[in-house]
């Protein structure tokens, strides 16, 4: 792909349906009983890959392009797979389908592509072992074989890394434990999986562990079907975001777009570093809200002296749009230090690694630590080959980075895009101005 500098962006727009939703949509009406209406759900292959799990997993479902009927199986009505489970690039499947699976009396596999199969899964490995699931897989890694056992053992966990995968993997084993599974995460993740729970009717309890959240689930609990509207991905509507807040004149709204309170942090990011950033009419989708973006380019530019430090709790919450941040701080006077960030090493690619090489590629001054980076201020990017090692918010980072460069920008393997949003050099074509 080769993107040109742009003047501006205008326009409006919607995004696809959020990913994380649409899994976690999917995955918990496949196992309710009756069948649930999902609008919106997300046509990222990455959810297409759970579709296909659950398929495989002997549930019905119909499909007319973003509207899905799903025929839940009940608790106990998922058939043994005949081949093993393929995630592709999907760790929320992998992860999150590991605890359905980890709770049913039949074993099974669950493999991926070669970026999914070097992951770390001993993360949910080792407390669904505690709940009673036979595992082994690769050393840790992929493919993992799950021997499953109804009922699981309920457990208290707490969560030695702040991961919204496996908190939920954890919640939906909970489902088919004997008692109460309570989680205690130390910092605050996504919370998709508690509102989608609720949604179908299981209640959650929710506490605070000195300064901690836990949330906790009672089971063998029932679902029953509801209909689902999924509100656009927050996280695909990030990049279009950032453009037209770093393009001067420009003006964009993205209507319909998700706005958890787990998942904005990255617009009050920009909001502090002075973009013109302001979600507006916020109102509840059945379970998540939802509601308009308008985005103005920066009259000038900001001109913070200061570097912009993200670290500690700050980081699982903007933990998808960290590249994408590093790019937007290459922008801002000061530059951009983001610590204690190693999850990044263990994403769809070393992200870290990914972002350093790119950045470097297009002329900005970068340091690269164990846990993150530091980008020096004011960069005057130059159009250059991106490598986005098969990552695709790598890819749609530095799509922006090359709008806002001088020169042409090349993007290697730019269909890696799709693993998330397959539209989006389409949309990005439809409201950009040269
Ligand atoms: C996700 C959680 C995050 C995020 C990923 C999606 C989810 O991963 O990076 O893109 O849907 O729960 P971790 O929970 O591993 O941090």
């Amino acid at each position: 792909m080769i993107i040109h500098p742009a003047k501006l962006i205008r326009g409006r727009l919607t995004m696809p349906g959020d990913k994380s939703i649409s899994h976690r949509a999917a995955m918990i009406a496949a196992l309710a009983d009756g069948t649930s209406r999902l609008r919106n759900f997300s046509n990222s292959a990455d959810c297409e890959a759970t579709l296909s799990c659950l398929t495989r997993l002997g549930v019905s479902i119909e499909r007319d392009r973003d509207d899905l009927r799903v025929h839940g199986a009940g608790a106990e009505g998922l058939r043994v797979p005949a081949e093993p489970l393929d995630c592709s690039n999907s760790g929320t499947t992998m992860r999150l389908l590991a605890g359905i699976l980890a709770g049913q009396n039949f074993k099974s596999t669950l493999t991926g592509d070669a970026s999914l199969r070097s992951r770390p899964m001993a993360r949910i490995i080792e407390p669904l072992r505690m709940m009673g699931a036979g595992i082994s897989s690769n050393d840790g890694r992929a493919p993992l074989i799950i021997a499953g056992r109804r009922p699981l053992k309920a457990i208290n966990y707490d969560l030695p890394i702040a991961s919204a995968q496996v908190k939920s993997c954890l919640l939906l084993a909970g489902l088919n434990a004997e008692g109460r599974t309570e989680i205690v995460e130390h910092e605050v993740t996504r919370d998709h999986t508690e509102r989608m729970l609720r949604w179908f009717g299981v209640p959650l309890e929710t506490r605070d562990v000195e300064g901690s959240r836990a949330v906790a689930i009672g089971g063998p609990a029932r679902l029953s079907a509801r209909d689902v509207s999924i509100p656009g991905d927050i996280s695909s509507a990030a990049y279009f975001v950032a453009a037209a807040a770093l393009l001067p004149d420009s003006l964009l709204k993205i209507a319909g777009v998700g706005l958890n309170p787990t998942r904005v942090l990255f617009l009050k990011q920009l909001q502090s570093l002075g973009l013109n950033v302001s979600p507006g009419e916020v109102w509840d989708e059945p379970n998540e809200p939802a509601g308009v973006l308008r985005v103005e380019g920066f009259k000038t530019r900001p001109s913070s002296e200061s570097t912009i430090t993200l670290r500690g709790s700050l980081i699982a919450q903007l933990i998808d749009e960290l590249p994408l941040l590093a790019v937007v701080g290459s922008q801002i006077k000061g530059g951009i230090e983001i610590r204690d960030a190693a999850e990044l090493r263990a994403k769809e690619s070393d992200r870290i690694a990914a972002t350093v090489q790119n950045l470097r590629a297009m002329g900005a001054e970068v340091e690269e630590f164990k846990d993150g980076l530091r980008v020096s201020g004011s960069a005057r990017l130059r159009g250059a080959l991106i490598d986005p090692h098969g990552d695709h918010r790598i890819a749609m980072a530095f799509s922006l980075a090359a709008l806002i460069a001088q020169g042409e920008t090349e993007i290697k393997d730019a269909e890696c895009v799709a693993v998330s949003f397959p539209e989006f050099f389409e949309l990005l074509d439809s409201v950009v101005e040269r």
